[in-house]
C-alpha cells in the first residue's frame, strides 16, 4: 500500500482510508464517523479532545502544520484516527505507532497511544471503537501484537477491549 504521499491539501487523510475498519464504522452511533486525522482538524476540536487526557499546551497552527507534515511523511508509522459526531466535530481520538524490529523475524509491534473521548461523549462505546479501529490498522499493516501503558484506573476499560496485563511500565523523565 502506498503510504508516502505528501500532504497536498488540508483534507487529505493522514493514511489510507482503506485501513479504517468497516465493522467499527457500522457500529458507531447514527451520523458518527471514524476516519484518519487530517491537517484541517486543527480547527475541528482535535486538541480539545486530547485535553481530557493530559496537558496539550498552546499549539499554534504553524506548529501544528509542521508536526502534521512530519507525521504525514511518516504515515507508515504514525496512524492517528478520530471519531466525529453528526456535526463532523471530533469527539474521540487514538494513535497507533508501528515499531520496526530486528527480533521476531523483523517483527512489527503496535504501540497504542493517546486515547481520548470527549467528556460528554464518554460511555457510548466510542473508546472501545477507537481501540478496535487501531487493532484493525495494526493487523492490516502486519503487527504481531499491540501494547499500551495505562493507569490502574483505566485497566478495566482495556480489559473490556480485550487486553490483558503483561509486565510493568518503567520510565525516565527528561
Ligand atoms: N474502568 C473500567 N471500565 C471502564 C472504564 C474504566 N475507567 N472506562 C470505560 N469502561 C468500560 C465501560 O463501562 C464499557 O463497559 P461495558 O461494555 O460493560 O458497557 C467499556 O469499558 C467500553 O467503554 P466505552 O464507552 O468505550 O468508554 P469511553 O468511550 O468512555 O472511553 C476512555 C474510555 C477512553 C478511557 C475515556 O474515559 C477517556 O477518554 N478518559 C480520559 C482519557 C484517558 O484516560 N485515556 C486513556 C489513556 S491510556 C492510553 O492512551 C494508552
Amino acid at each position: 500500500m502506498a503510504l508516502q504521499a505528501p500532504v497536498t491539501d488540508a483534507n487529505t487523510p493522514l493514511f489510507s482510508s482503506a485501513l479504517v475498519s468497516p465493522d467499527v464504522v457500522s457500529e458507531l452511533p447514527e451520523g458518527y464517523k471514524c476516519r484518519p486525522l487530517q491537517r484541517s482538524d486543527y480547527h475541528n476540536g482535535f486538541l480539545d479532545v486530547l485535553r481530557v487526557l493530559t496537558t496539550v499546551g498552546d499549539v499554534t497552527e504553524q506548529q501544528w502544520n509542521e508536526r502534521y507534515e512530519w507525521m504525514a511523511h511518516h504515515n507508515d508509522e504514525y496512524f492517528l484516527l478520530c471519531i466525529t459526531d453528526a456535526a463532523n466535530h471530533i469527539v474521540g481520538t487514538g494513535a497507533l505507532l508501528v515499531e520496526r524490529k530486528f527480533i521476531h523475524n523483523l517483527g512489527l509491534v503496535g504501540h497504542i497511544e493517546d486515547i481520548a473521548v470527549a467528556k460528554d461523549q464518554q460511555g457510548k462505546k466510542l473508546g472501545l471503537r477507537i481501540i478496535q479501529a487501531l487493532d484493525f490498522v495494526a493487523e492490516k499493516v502486519g503487527c504481531y501484537k499491540s501494547i499500551l501503558d495505562c493507569s490502574e484506573a483505566n485497566e478495566g476499560f482495556y480489559v473490556k477491549c480485550g487486553f490483558k496485563r503483561a509486565g510493568l511500565e518503567m520510565a525516565h523523565y527528561y
